[in-house]
């Protein structure tokens, strides 16, 4: 087996040099989100907003979920990338960066395919628990991610996907030093969805890791 290449900031670079450029309102956010200092973390990578795009144009996905909005960097992507008749539901609880998602959204002309709900998700999951998606991405606070699996697995239609980020933790999962709760509480997700015969998963080293489940 040849070596896996470690990915550097600089391949980072490269990577999106060369990979398709993002939409002018995709890089206003990016650009804004910069001035926040270290809240722009919360952000996903350029690679993952790639991966997105590609992912719902090629399994012709119309109706998504996304848990977890912030400033909408992930959201603008998926909606940009869904059909004319395609919806996007945006959960989250922050009244502040969720009004600037909007205005972004509508600066982008993708207002109309995306319907933006500001509470706690889980609220809003129980709320929505009888509609369908073609798939969820789940991108919120990370020690409820298992209640947010469980309750949007049963939302997926067959066939469906749920994209779940930050299952590397910063590469802290394989690190056994590492028990804080956080750290511990990813680990055991990755072992609950790997043991779950739903599904059938796969990890990309993408951003901080994301696993990508088919829903069987
Ligand atoms: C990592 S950020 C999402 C990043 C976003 N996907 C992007 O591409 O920019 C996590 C978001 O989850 C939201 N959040 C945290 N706890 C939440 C909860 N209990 N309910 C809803 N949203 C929550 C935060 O307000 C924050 O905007």
């Amino acid at each position: 087996m040849g070596k896996n290449i470690v990915i550097s900031e600089k391949i980072e670079k490269y990577i999106n040099n060369f990979s398709f450029k993002l939409s002018r309102v995709q890089k206003e956010i990016i650009d804004y989100n910069n001035t926040l200092g270290t809240e722009k973390r919360m952000q996903v990578a350029i690679s993952q907003c790639h991966f997105l795009h590609l992912i719902i144009k090629i399994s012709n996905i119309k109706n998504v979920l996304e848990i977890g909005t912030f400033t909408g960097l992930s959201a603008l992507s998926i909606a940009l990338a869904l059909p004319e008749d395609g919806k996007l539901t945006a959960l989250d609880k922050d009244k502040e960066t969720s009004k600037i998602a909007v205005s972004f959204f509508k600066k982008a002309k993708q207002y109309k395919k995306i319907q933006t709900i500001v509470k706690p998700a889980l609220d809003s999951l129980d709320e929505l628990k009888n509609q369908k998606y073609d798939m969820a991405f789940i991108d919120a606070d990370k020690l409820n991610y298992k209640e947010y699996y469980e309750k949007s697995i049963k939302m997926i239609n067959k066939g469906g996907l749920i994209i779940i980020d930050n299952v590397l933790w910063h590469g802290e999962v394989v690190d056994e030093d590492k028990m804080d709760k956080f750290t511990l509480n990813i680990r055991e997700l990755n072992e609950h969805i790997s043991r779950d015969e739903r599904v059938e998963q796969i990890i990309i080293p993408l951003g901080d890791g994301m696993t990508v489940c088919r829903v069987l």
